[in-house]
């Protein structure tokens, strides 16, 4: 049964290869002070950069910028950000790049106005923004985290070894995102492939959770099924733009709110992974595939049935002589298609040894609404079983 729920989104998303026209049609709404973030620099290598000076310039806009955001985007970066956007007193922040940058631009615009300090307030005490925040715009290149059109901002702090997602509300989501495929084509493979099983982590931790029939289980058994045919094509084939449309539209629904609307989600992947990211720096999407089938094959024999509806409805695997024989099916599955497209299997591939089991096992939050609720030796035995 669903529960009840408030859905809204108010990100306005252009999707294609044209979409980036429509900048022209959104500069007009904000004021002249533009602020463009983005990361080490892969849009100056693609051109993209000096396609968006062009429409700023056309629409009369003041530039600064706010570059050199890196992958995982940490709390010195954020501090920094701040004085520069007070500076420039922009109305606008434009964010060009992948999870990161859009993540950080989020975090900017809550954290520039705030008295209090932004990483205290909204990753320890996870306050809600009481300050101005000033309003984000995004032109995607990168596909997996779904922060075009959510509320999360993502920062690490290497100092006390914690990397904190805040999912803020609606009035922190992007005002508009810019979501052309073409743009994803310069990703690195490895990169591509993390946002994949980024995308497809988001939807078992919204999955994996509840018992009840309800229709969010339903759409992301589509999705699952779009993105593992898709992800196949695009790994041999990375120009095809079929196949990486669907990928980038499949992560956008994935996490924008409304697969997890009216039941409960689990997310303990992405606490272990995010321990992971803390200590190691590693890709945000490896962290997660490294631990995935060690975490699903301990929780299993709480979420029997579930397993099972995911064995038959993502994978078309027919019922074998018992439950759990179907679901360790269906889990084979899993593992035959992440090997395919290549993501990462172990945590040692990511430099995760044995004596930082404990800070990982420290910087891992315990969320109560999965199948199993981890003791910190379920956590040991998970990343003993991925190394
Ligand atoms: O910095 P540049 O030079 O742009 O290079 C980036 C970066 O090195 C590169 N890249 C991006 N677009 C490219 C490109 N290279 C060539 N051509 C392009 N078109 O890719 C590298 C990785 O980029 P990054 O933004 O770090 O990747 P991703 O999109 O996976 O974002 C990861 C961050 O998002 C957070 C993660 O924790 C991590 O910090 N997440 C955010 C979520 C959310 N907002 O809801 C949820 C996720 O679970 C996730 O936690
Ligand atoms: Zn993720």
């Amino acid at each position: 049964m669903l529960g009840n729920f408030v859905y809204s989104n108010p990100t306005k998303l252009y999707f294609g290869d044209n979409s980036l026209n429509y900048l022209n049609e959104e500069l007009p709404k904000y004021g002249n002070n533009v602020l463009l973030v983005y990361g080490g620099g892969s849009i100056k290598k693609n051109g993209l950069y000096d396609e968006v000076i062009a429409i700023l310039k056309a629409n009369g806009k003041t530039i600064f910028e706010d570059y050199g955001v890196m992958p995982n985007p940490t709390v010195a970066k954020l501090y920094e950000g701040c004085e520069r956007l007070r500076a420039c007193n922009a109305d606008l922040i434009l964010a060009v790049g992948g999870g990161s940058v859009v993540d950080y631009a989020k975090a900017l615009s809550v954290s520039a106005y705030s008295e209090e300090d932004p990483w205290q307030k909204y990753y320890i005490e996870f306050k809600e923004p009481d300050n101005k925040i000033v309003p984000v715009g995004c032109i995607l290149t990168m596909v997996g985290t779904g922060s075009e059109m959510n509320g999360g901002a993502v920062i690490t702090n290497p100092e006390s070894g914690l990397k904190i997602g805040h999912v803020f509300g609606d009035n922190v989501f992007p005002k508009f995102s810019i979501l052309n495929p073409k743009y994803t084509y310069t990703v690195p493979m490895y990169q591509m492939v993390a946002g994949i099983f980024d995308t497809m982590s988001h939807i078992l931790e919204q999955y994996f959770s509840g018992d009840d029939d309800n229709t969010s289980d339903y759409i992301m058994e589509g999705l699952m099924r779009s993105l593992i045919h898709s992800a196949k094509i695009a790994v041999k084939d990375p120009y095809n733009y079929e196949a990486r449309s669907n990928i980038m539209w499949t992560a956008t629904w994935a996490l924008n709110t409304l697969v997890a609307k009216g039941k409960s989600t689990d997310w303990e992947v992405h606490m272990i992974g995010q321990a992971i990211g803390a200590v190691t720096n590693a890709t945000h999407g490896m962290t997660l595939s490294a631990i995935s089938l060690a975490y699903y094959k301990l929780i299993m024999p709480y979420g029997l049935d579930k397993f099972v509806k995911f064995a038959k409805n993502v994978f078309l695997i027919q019922d074998l002589a018992t439950k759990e024989e179907t679901a360790l099916a269906g889990l084979a599955a899993l593992e035959a298609w992440m090997k395919e497209i290549g993501v990462v299997m172990n945590i040692s591939e990511l430099g995760v040894t044995k004596d930082m089991f404990a800070d990982i096992i420290k910087a891992t939050f315990i969320n109560t609404t999965g199948y199993k609720t981890l003791t910190k030796e379920d956590i040991y035995a998970i990343l003993e079983a991925s190394l």
